[in-house]
């Protein structure tokens, strides 16, 4: 009789295992991967028992606190991964995830940025509302193809010149609701292929002269909510309130640009300003 109290005790030991929800997976059909949903299991640590084949990974809401990406090795078809609201202070990152391509790390409470080595087919990044305060030059070196970048809500006061080199893929730069005073000249430069730029909520007074590359068209320009010093700003936005500033409504306009920007240093098609602090144009 001992053999069947012995089985008796490793059902009771698994019990707690297969009492426990798996995360629920389901094909997405949008991207055409398998979806597996974690969210919001009570998880501290990364499952460990997920399918190979998942292509996105949701682990949002849950404590993981500190995550290293060796986690993810066996999973090579992971493209998408969700660790926002976690309470996230440390990403370890190293070992290489060739097929990542969008990392949500947005609502956590990482105070520095996680080195990015690992991940070269990233194209997305959101580090929105968390504790950043500094950016190194070439922060963002290791993941060169980035298109989307969210650093809205963090506590970025000011940026070196060569913050976002190497970023020649990037169409959008979320930088809104920072405590940003001021901004380099050079900030843009790499970012050949901008096309999306957010400022809002800063404590921006004004824009360095030639701030916008010279011939780059940027469709949108988020200004909004920044204390704008007129006229200073206006050598810094290229011929908007010399252009403009006859609109003479502040605050409540957004400025239209002309889509050729004949013998201006840039070419912004709208600018949004409308809830900031400058005041009519003297005339
Ligand atoms: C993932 O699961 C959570 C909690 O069960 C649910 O609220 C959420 O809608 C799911 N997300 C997706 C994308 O299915």
């Amino acid at each position: 009789m001992r053999l069947p109290a012995l089985v008796h005790l490793v059902l009771l030991a698994l019990l707690p295992l297969a009492g426990a929800e798996p995360c629920p997976s389901d094909m997405n059909h949008i991207k055409d991967l398998l979806e597996v949903n974690c969210t919001g299991q009570g998880l501290s640590t990364v499952p460990s028992a997920l399918p190979k084949d998942t292509g996105i990974l949701l682990l949002s809401a849950n404590h993981l606190a500190s995550v290293f990406t060796d986690a993810f090795l066996p999973l090579a078809a992971l493209q998408d991964l969700d660790l926002s609201d976690n309470g996230l202070v440390d990403l370890h990152t190293g070992p290489l995830l060739p097929s990542l391509k969008e990392l949500i790390l947005s609502r956590n409470a990482l105070r520095a940025l996680p080195t990015l080595q690992g991940l070269p087919a990233l194209t997305r990044l959101a580090l929105a509302h968390n504790h950043l305060q500094f950016l190194a030059p070439g922060a963002f070196h290791a993941v060169p193809q980035l298109q989307d970048l969210d650093l809205r809500g963090n506590q970025l006061r000011t940026l070196p010149p060569q913050a976002f080199a190497g970023l020649g893929d990037l169409k959008d730069l979320d930088l809104s609701d920072n405590v940003l005073e001021e901004l380099p000249q050079e900030l843009l430069q790499d970012l050949r292929k901008l096309e999306n730029l957010w400022l809002s909520g800063n404590r921006l007074q004004t824009l360095p002269t030639g701030f916008f590359p010279e011939g780059h068209f940027f469709p949108y320009v988020f200004l909004t909510e920044n204390p704008w010093h007129y006229p200073r700003v206006a050598t810094g936005v290229p011929g908007f309130l010399r252009a403009h500033g006859r609109a003479g409504t502040f605050p409540k306009i957004f400025l239209g640009f002309p889509e050729t920007c004949g013998g201006l240093p840039g070419c912004v098609r709208e600018l949004f300003l409308p809830g900031s602090l400058i005041p009519p144009p003297c005339l």
